[in-house]
Parts: C-alpha cells; structure tokens; sequence
C-alpha cells in the first residue's frame, strides 16, 4: 500500500501561498542570470527574495545540504551546490527554490539558458519542459501513478533523450519530502490512482545522453555519468476533484 497525506482546502490556500513565492522566486532571478555571474550570486538573490516574502529556504542545512537553494549546470543532474564558479555564455543551469511559508512548502525548478546557447542544449530544455507540462495535463483522480511517468518517457525517448531513474518526484506539503515517489518513467495501469488531496512534485531530469547518474564526493552533486547535458523542471501540484492545481505555475 502506498502511503500519501490528504490536503484539504485550507491547506491549498497554504499551498498556493509557498508555490507562489517560489515561483516568483524564480521569475525574479530570470533576467539576472546572465554570463559572468556566479551560482553563490544566484543563491544569495533567491535568499533575499524569499525573507523579503516571510519565507524560509527549506533546502539550508536539510539533511545537511550546505546552501539555500540547488544550482545545477550543464551535465550536473540536480543537487548541484552553489559555488563561486561564474557561468559562462552557452552554460544551462537549473535552479531549484523550495520555500517554507506558514508551515507549507512550495518546490519548483527551471532549467535556464546563459546568454545564447547551442541548438542542442535549447532542444534538451524545451523538450524537458514540454514533457513536465504533457505530463501535468493528465492529472485527475483516478490516473495511475505510471501514467505520469509513462507520458514522460515516450515523449522525451521519441526525441532521443533519457529519463534519470536514480531521482524522482515526491510528495510534499508539510514536509519537504514525503510519499509517494513519483517516478518519471513507468507504464500505463499501473501503480496506486490518483485521489483527491494528493500533493506532489512531477520533476523530470532528462539526459541528452545515458540515464545513469553518479553523485560526486562532495556527497550531493549528481551528474551524468557519460558527462551529457541534463535539464530539467519542476513543479508542485495539488490533485482536485477534476483535475490539478498547479501551485508553482509562473
Ligand atoms: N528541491 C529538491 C527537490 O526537488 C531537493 C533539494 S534537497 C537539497 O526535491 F538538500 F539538496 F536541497
Ligand atoms: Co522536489
Ligand atoms: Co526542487
């Protein structure tokens, strides 16, 4: 049996409240990354916003991760720490924000592009992003957890691409992390159903090359283990009676 905490609608407001700073999180910082700044400038802006919007970064200190958000370039997969390398022209970096307001976490993601960047890498973005949306569309009750994964897998394989299997998606809410996982490949039918009050996390990782990951000695920066590009999104949603909340939509 698969274990996941039912949301109810005072805890959606709360819900939306955290998304909604994480995301605006991440459209204030948008215009900023550009060649030449570091992923410690990109941490220290993201900090900024948040305390000026009474929220706390969830990912400082959490389970000992070292800074207050996820900074991954290039062939990093995710957990990616900032730094003070600067990021070049043609570099893509995902930035990950989860905020904690009022006891509610908001968790999203978004892979941007530094100045102009090859054909390739902005295929592996949009097409990373196009699989999160697909993927979020077929979201109501009654879905298979595998449909989720199943949307994203044929999309992005029918391109090339690969799905990470060593991370995936995952409830959230009053915790950071909390069940189900939600993995980003799988097949139609199968797994629990959708219900009502479910919130979690659809995050793809989606590797230009091989699935396999490895994590480096600093115990948190996963990448890919052929050195391709990943990309990657994320968004948190609440399942309703018809369909999805996203909470983390910009
Ligand atoms: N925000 C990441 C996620 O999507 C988790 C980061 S955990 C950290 O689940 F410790 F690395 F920050
Ligand atoms: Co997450
Ligand atoms: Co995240």
């Amino acid at each position: 049996m698969i274990k996941f905490k039912k949301y109810y609608p005072d805890e959606f407001r709360k819900l939306r409240n955290a998304g909604r700073v994480s995301s605006k999180c991440l459209d204030y910082i948008e215009d900023k990354i550009k060649p030449g700044i570091t992923t410690q400038n990109i941490d220290e802006m993201c900090v900024k916003f948040l305390h000026k919007h009474n929220a706390y970064s969830a990912p400082l200190f959490y389970r000992g991760f070292p800074k207050s958000i996820c900074t991954s370039v290039n062939h990093v997969v995710c957990h990616g720490i900032p730094s003070n390398k600067t990021l070049n022209e043609g570099d893509i970096v995902n930035v990950d924000v989860t905020s904690l307001v009022e006891g509610y976490h908001g968790d999203t993601s978004r892979t941007f592009c530094v100045g102009k960047v090859s054909v390739k890498a902005k295929n592996l973005v949009k097409i990373t992003k196009e699989a999160l949306d697909r993927s979020i569309k077929i979201l109501k009750p009654g879905v298979h957890l595998g449909n989720i994964g199943n949307e994203i897998q044929t999309y992005v394989e029918k391109k090339g691409y690969s799905v990470v299997r060593d991370f995936c998606g995952h409830g959230v809410g009053k915790e950071f992390h909390e069940e189900p996982n939600i993995l980003h490949y799988g097949k139609n039918g199968t797994g629990p159903k959708l219900q009502e009050g479910m919130v979690f996390t659809i995050e793809p990782m989606i590797n230009a090359g091989k699935h396999e990951t490895k994590v480096l000695n600093d115990g948190w920066t996963a990448v890919t283990k052929d050195k391709s590009l990943s990309a990657q999104f994320e968004h948190t949603v609440g399942i309703t009676n018809n369909g999805c909340e996203i909470f983390t939509l910009s």
